[in-house]
């Protein structure tokens, strides 16, 4: 098992990385742990066995679950069977789930500990490391959330064979991030080498970063994720969360490019790493360039001006005041 710890002080964890790390569950629990309520879909299928009394609290599939009506729905479910803060909150799933049941064990009682099993690639490389909770609004994805650090995160890499084949390019969105932000080879890598390679890629940020400060090191990684959640947020035009991130990234060198921050060879680079994963590289029939581009005035990246998250001499970082007319050329190169 590899074992990644997030350097947080008295909040850091350990995410365990490899083939059958959902085992382990019971030894990952914070100490003195009474209950256990595990947060899962009907359709997930993976099995934990927390080693303690626990009750499973079902909730439902996609984005539009990840919402304040389900929150309100576990809390209530919590609280009718009397969890306690010496309870745990344990969430077994994808991002969906991972972020709603790590939002409700962050305010219910205001707040109690959660453990994640990530069960997707997209949970294990990214949603479920770091502490970012929350739910969507009609107005926007992840609008309403907290910061709540997990006791613990097992990523599952036996769980990935049973994904479709979709759900697990999707993670590689994700993945194909990473190579921009210092983890190069990854497709050299067996499976639970890339999963770890990408944590603690992610965990070196949140450590330095933990609730996207001014020095701007957490907002890197949402690189290429301006484009997707304007996409997700008019409707998500048929794509998964790592497919709309695919397209962002290239969207996102070519509007480095258009600003002169990067090369052509830099751009290519994206198209690359993206159809190394056989991803979209460009936008979805039927896309509003004027709806995207209200969308991203509202990102919460999006302090002054229009911001995006892009490459550079000095690496990706955060890029204020971006003008209209380069990234209406960007829109119109990935068209
Ligand atoms: N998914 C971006 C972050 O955790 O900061």
């Amino acid at each position: 098992m590899i074992v990644v710890p997030v350097e947080l002080g008295a909040r850091g964890y350990e995410v365990l990385v490899g083939a059958g790390a959902r085992h382990a569950l019971a030894r990952a629990l914070p100490a003195g742990a009474r209950r256990v309520a595990v947060v899962t879909q009907a359709g997930i299928g993976v099995e934990v066995d927390p080693g303690i009394e626990h009750r499973e609290f079902l909730m439902g599939d996609g984005e539009e679950s990840k919402s304040l009506a389900t929150v309100e729905e576990l809390c209530r479910g919590f609280a009718r069977w009397g969890l306690t803060r010496g309870d745990v909150v344990v969430a077994v799933g994808g991002g969906v789930v991972t972020d709603t049941a790590g939002f409700a064990a962050a305010v219910y009682h205001r707040g109690v500990p959660v453990v994640h099993v990530a069960t997707t690639l997209l949970g294990q490389v990214d949603a479920a490391i770091g502490g970012k909770t929350g739910v969507n609004l009609a107005e926007g994805k992840n609008l309403v959330g907290a910061f709540w650090q997990p006791a613990a995160v097992l990523c599952d890499t036996e769980v990935l064979a049973t994904l479709p084949p979709r759900e697990l390019r999707s993670g590689q969105g994700e993945m194909a991030k990473y190579r921009f932000l210092g983890v190069e080879d990854l497709l050299e890598l067996r499976l639970d080498e890339q999963v770890a390679a990408c944590v603690r890629a992610k965990a070196a940020v949140v450590a330095a970063d933990e609730r996207e400060g001014a020095s701007g090191r957490r907002a890197t990684l949402n690189y290429g994720h301006t484009l997707a959640h304007a996409l997700e947020t008019a409707g998500g035009y048929g794509l998964r969360h790592g497919e709309a991130v695919a397209v962002g990234l290239v969207f996102a060198a070519e509007l480095a490019a258009r600003l002169g921050r990067i090369g052509p060879e830099r751009v290519a680079e994206h198209r690359f790493a993206v159809a190394a994963y056989d991803l979209p590289a460009s936008l979805p029939p039927g896309v509003d360039d004027a709806e995207l581009v209200r969308l991203f005035a509202r990102d919460k990246k999006a302090l002054t001006g229009t911001t995006f998250v892009l490459d550079g001499p000095r690496g990706v970082e955060v890029v204020p005041d971006v003008p209209a007319e380069a990234v209406e050329a960007a829109l119109e190169a990935v068209r």
